[in-house]
C-alpha cells in the first residue's frame, strides 16, 4: 500500500480530529508554539498592512464604495483583528475615517470557522469580519486579498531524480517495523508535466517539491473581486531557478515541532507542522492563467518599509513611549534583512479591472 506524500501530508495537517491544524486555538503560534509567523511577532504586523491597505484605498480604489479586505490561511483570526484594529488607530490619529472596510475570511473547516467567530463575538469583532466557507460566498466588488503563509501549508508532491529520470517519492507501511516509511514509483500522469519541465540536468538522488494545490487555489480566488482587486501572497520561498538549483539536493520541506527544525515527516505526526517552501514562479504563472498578473515580487523589508512610511515620519523626533518602543522592536523583527524581512516574499497580483 502506498499514498502520495501530498495525500499523507494533507492527513497530517488537516485531518478533522487528528490533523495538526484541526483545532487553532491549541496550536498556538509563536514563541509557546511550534514555530514564528509574521502575525506572532506581534500586532505591528497587522497595523502596518492597514496602512497598506489604506494607502492602496486612497489611491486605487473607488472612496465612495466599500474596500474588502479578503483573508485565507487566518489560522485563529489574530491578523485580522490586528489589522482592523491598526485601521481604526489610523482613523483615529488622522481624524479621518477614510473608507469603509469590509473584512472576510475564507475557512473550508467548519469547526474552525466556529473557533473563529466564537473568538470574534468575545471580542467585539462579530459585526466587522464574516467568516465564510469558500471562495465562492466571499466574492466582493473591490478589495485586497491577502494571505501570510497559507502556501507553504498547502500539500505537496516530492519527486527524486534516479538513474536519469524522476519518480515520485511515496508513503508506505515497514511492515516488519510497523511504521511510516519512504518509497518510490512510476510518476503518475498528473505529475509528468512537474518533471518535464524540471528536465533531467540532476544529480542522482535530487528530491525536491512540487505543489499542484496552487493550480487548484489560484483559479479559486483569482475572480473573488468583479471590480479592482490586489492580491497579497506572503510567503517565504524562492523564484524556480533558485528552488530547483542543482545544489539544493534535499529540497525545502521541513517539519517543525517546538521551534526544532527536522526533515522526519513521520515523526510525531499530527503533532508537526509540515511545510515547504514556495515556488514563487509557480504561483506567477498559475496565477497569469487565471488572469492575474504581477505587479511586483519583493521582500518583506521592502513591502512594510513602504507600508510604514506615513507612521514613521508621524513618530519622527519623538521620544518613544512603551508602545511604541515595543511596536519598533516588532518592526525590526520583521524588516530586518537577517530576521524576517528578506526571508519572506510578497507577491502582489492584480486583476484587469485594477489597470482599468
Ligand atoms: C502556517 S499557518 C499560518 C497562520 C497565519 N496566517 C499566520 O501567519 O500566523 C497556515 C494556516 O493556513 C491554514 N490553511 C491551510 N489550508 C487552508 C485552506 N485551504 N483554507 C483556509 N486555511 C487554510 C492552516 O489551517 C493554518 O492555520
Amino acid at each position: 500500500m502506498a499514498i502520495s506524500f501530498a495525500g499523507f501530508m494533507a492527513l497530517a495537517l488537516y485531518h478533522e480530529e487528528f490533523g495538526y491544524y484541526s483545532v487553532p486555538a491549541t496550536r498556538q503560534i509563536g514563541r509557546k508554539g511550534d514555530f514564528f509567523t509574521s502575525v506572532s511577532v506581534g500586532e505591528t504586523f497587522g497595523f502596518l498592512l492597514a496602512h497598506r491597505i489604506r494607502g492602496e484605498a486612497g489611491a486605487r480604489f473607488d472612496a465612495s464604495e466599500p474596500v474588502f479586505v479578503i483573508e485565507q490561511g487566518a489560522h485563529d483570526g489574530q491578523l485580522a483583528i490586528d489589522i482592523l484594529r491598526g485601521w481604526d488607530e489610523i482613523s483615529a490619529q488622522s481624524g479621518d475615517q477614510g473608507c469603509e472596510l469590509r473584512y472576510r475570511i475564507i475557512e473550508p473547516r467548519e469547526k474552525v470557522r466556529a473557533a473563529l467567530c466564537e473568538r470574534f463575538t468575545t471580542e467585539g469583532f462579530e459585526d466587522r469580519i464574516e467568516v465564510v466557507a469558500s471562495a465562492g460566498e466571499a466574492g466582493a466588488g473591490q478589495g485586497v486579498f491577502l494571505c501570510n503563509e497559507l502556501l507553504d501549508a498547502f500539500p505537496v508532491e516530492i519527486l527524486t531524480f534516479r538513474d536519469g529520470r524522476w519518480l515520485e517519492k511515496v508513503v508506505t507501511i515497514d511492515e516488519a517495523e510497523d511504521k511510516l516509511a519512504w518509497g518510490t514509483r512510476e510518476l503518475p500522469d498528473a505529475l509528468k508535466p512537474f518533471a518535464e519541465k524540471l528536465g533531467n540536468d540532476f544529480p542522482e538522488g535530487y528530491e525536491t517539491e512540487v505543489c499542484p494545490a496552487i493550480d487548484e487555489w489560484v483559479p479559486e480566488v483569482a475572480t473573488l473581486f468583479s471590480g479592482k482587486g490586489l492580491w497579497w501572497v506572503i510567503d517565504y520561498g524562492y523564484e524556480a531557478a533558485d528552488y530547483y538549483a542543482p545544489s539544493r539536493r534535499t529540497g525545502t520541506l521541513r517539519c517543525y515541532r517546538k521551534h526544532e527544525a527536522t526533515e522526519d515527516p513521520f515523526e510525531a505526526v499530527g503533532d508537526t507542522d509540515i511545510t515547504a517552501h514556495v515556488n514563487f514562479s509557480h504561483l506567477e504563472e498559475a496565477a497569469a492563467a487565471g488572469g492575474l498578473a504581477l505587479n511586483q515580487f519583493t521582500d518583506q523589508h521592502h513591502f512594510l518599509i513602504h507600508a510604514a512610511k506615513p507612521w514613521l515620519l508621524s513618530i519622527e523626533g519623538e521620544v518613544p513611549d512603551r508602545a511604541t518602543a515595543a511596536r519598533l522592536r516588532q518592526f525590526q523583527t520583521l524588516t530586518h534583512p537577517s530576521l524576517m524581512g528578506q526571508q519572506f516574499k510578497v507577491m502582489e497580483l492584480e486583476n484587469e479591472g485594477m489597470r482599468e
